[in-house]
């Protein structure tokens, strides 16, 4: 049997699986969603990516139509009939169905989907001889437009700024704030590595509060490197001894180029390799068990 897509309480072939035309999320992105991974049968930080999931929502009104332990139940439940051990699990949420203005009074009743597949964002190559950035010309939208915090299904600018990667014929894009302070990626967060200290953008300047951002620094302390939250401008960046980005797709990515600039020895460093291993080992290892049958026990 293929994999099966959950739609609205329902499980659907995922070739079949679909939503209206009228639904607000297609008409004007209107929804929020999530990208959690499975490593091994287990389903890594489900519980974070689950509260930001209805985070995201409440800021934006939805009222999510099941509760947060259904809306788990129902991911892993997603996963376990797809067979798969290693997945990418992308839960949406939008306003529903309405009609062609944009009131969601609208709409009665939030979409919920599932979607479960395989992603991969960068070769393995690129984790052995790092990645190259632009920064683009786009910038973060400020916080008082639409809060980077919220993971809602309007990714414009960001498309935008990928665009602009695509054309220098970069591997990611850096985008800035509209004061010019180093902000996150067209879709992962960024460190620097400077005289042994790990350092990433503040959370309140307005970027996506990563679960793998989170994660690394975490990490840190329990490897005993010093890491922090810093305001961070391009000639950080550009002096760092190492930079690498982080996300669920790409985990954490060496960066070693940035507009042409050389990061460090032009080599993913040792401090980044340290912290990808550490974090292979904990995904490895940690996760809500999708099959029953793995029985090992959770790490979480
Ligand atoms: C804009 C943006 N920043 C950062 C991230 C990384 O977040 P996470 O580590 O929770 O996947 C993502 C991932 O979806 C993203 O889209």
């Amino acid at each position: 049997m293929g994999i099966e897509a959950y739609v609205d309480g329902r499980f659907v072939p995922k070739e079949e699986a679909s939503v209206s035309v009228y639904d607000h999320g297609f008409l004007y992105g209107d929804g929020v969603f999530e990208g959690i991974r499975a490593y091994h049968g287990r389903i890594f930080k489900l519980r974070e990516h689950v509260d930001r999931l209805f985070e995201s929502a409440h800021t934006l009104r939805i009222t999510i139509p099941m509760t947060r332990e259904a809306m788990t139940e129902a991911i892993v439940e997603t996963v376990r009939r797809s067979g798969l051990k290693d997945a990418y699990i992308r839960p949406v949420v939008s306003r529903g169905r309405g009609d062609l203005g944009i009131d969601p009074r609208r709409c009665p009743r939030p979409s919920v989907v599932i979607i479960v597949d395989t992603i991969q964002l960068y070769p393995e190559a690129a984790y052995q001889n790092g990645l190259k950035l632009v920064t683009t010309s786009t910038r973060m939208r400020p916080l008082d437009v639409l809060n980077p915090r919220i993971k809602t299904c309007n990714y414009l600018s960001n498309i935008m700024a990928r665009l602009e990667v695509n054309l220098a014929g970069a591997d990611e894009g850096l985008m800035l704030t509209t004061h010019g302070y180093v902000a996150e990626c067209t879709a992962d967060n960024i460190f620097v590595v400077r005289h042994g200290r790990v350092l990433t953008p503040p959370a309140h300047l307005g970027i996506l509060q990563g679960i793998t951002r989170q994660t690394v620094l975490d990490l840190c302390q329990t490897l005993g490197v010093h890491a922090a939250e810093h305001i961070l401008t391009l000639h950080d960046v550009y002096a760092a001894d190492e930079c690498f980005l982080t996300g669920t797709v790409a985990e954490l990515g060496p960066v070693v180029e940035v507009d042409g600039r050389t990061i460090g020895s032009g080599k993913p460093g040792p401090i980044t390799h340290r912290i990808l291993k550490a974090f292979r080992d904990l995904a490895a290892r940690e996760g809500t068990p999708v099959y029953a049958a793995s029985g090992v026990p959770a790490g979480e």
